[in-house]
């Protein structure tokens, strides 16, 4: 099984538009894909248009807001054929506040032990990540093997990114497994210089991680409030391509 996390400290550089297209592409494609939403915002199923009535806090803690058991497999919210989801929301702040409490060994490793499919159960792991650098991040970077980072080729694109970088190794000391696998340029607007240059730093920097680009396409940001990935609002968009040729990298490097 795979363990990929899509993270970028930045806010709003399609984090979330990637998990979701990502993940769905994956399921499309065969695999058994679960989607964990690590953010208190709650975006990623709103993208896929469901409301689970249980999600990540759940999962960790065993119980609803009011202490009431729940079983960690009514936790897991089937979205698609094949792909499954752990919402987030709100109540990860709550989360968030009891692993603060825990010691060390379980503040930062929790999602680790916990989330442990049984063998050959899911294909995919994907982690969608919240924007800053939280205990919840750390966990995730404790429990995934890949990073994924999408760059958005706009604005100050290259501030932070040293700082995140950073944290990324500080993450790898406690993590031996885990790799910056893959720089994703998102948002690339090629009638811009300024998203060309970007590209180019980017991909001096990061030869080996480097993917091909996911352009500006409205359709990617009309494709959320239909509850629908791109591959089901608008599979022949620019967009689509886009995250299809991403998908297909993805699963080649298998
Ligand atoms: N390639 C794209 N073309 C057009 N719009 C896009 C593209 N990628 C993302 N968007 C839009 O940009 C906004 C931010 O994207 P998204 O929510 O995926 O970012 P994020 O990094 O997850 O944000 P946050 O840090 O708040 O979680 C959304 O409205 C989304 O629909
Ligand atoms: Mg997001």
């Amino acid at each position: 099984m795979r363990k990929i996390a899509v993270a970028m400290a930045k806010g709003g550089v399609g984090k979330t538009t990637t998990a979701v297209n990502l993940a769905h592409g994956l399921s499309l494609a065969g695999h058994r894909v679960l989607i964990v939403d690590c953010d208190t915002q709650g975006q990623t199923a709103k993208f896929l248009g469901v409301a689970p009535p249980f999600g990540l806090y759940e999962f960790i803690t065993g119980t609803d807001a009011r202490g009431n058991p729940v079983a960690k497999k009514e936790t897991l919210f089937p979205a698609r054929e094949n792909l499954w989801l752990l919402a987030g929301g709100i109540n990860l702040v709550e989360l968030k506040n009891w692993l603060g409490e825990q010691p060390r060994e379980i503040r930062q490793a929790v999602l680790a032990k916990t989330l442990v499919p049984r063998d050959g159960a899911l294909d995919y792991l994907i982690f969608d990540c919240a924007p800053g650098w939280d205990v919840l991040s750390v966990n995730i970077l404790m429990a995934a093997t890949e990073v994924l980072c999408p760059v958005a080729l706009q604005g100050p694109a290259l501030e932070g990114l040293k700082t995140f970088f950073g944290y990324l190794m500080s993450a790898q000391r406690m993590n031996q497994e885990l790799q910056l696998k893959y720089v994703l340029p998102t948002l690339f607007d090629r009638r811009t210089r300024h998203s060309s240059e970007i590209y180019d730093v980017l991909r001096r920097l990061f030869s080996k991680q480097i993917c091909e680009p996911i352009h500006y396409n409205v359709r990617l940001t009309e494709a959320p409030s239909s509850g629908q990935s791109i591959f089901e609002y608008s599979r022949h968009a620019a967009g689509a391509m886009d995250y299809h040729q991403l998908v297909r990298r993805i699963r080649n490097d298998a």
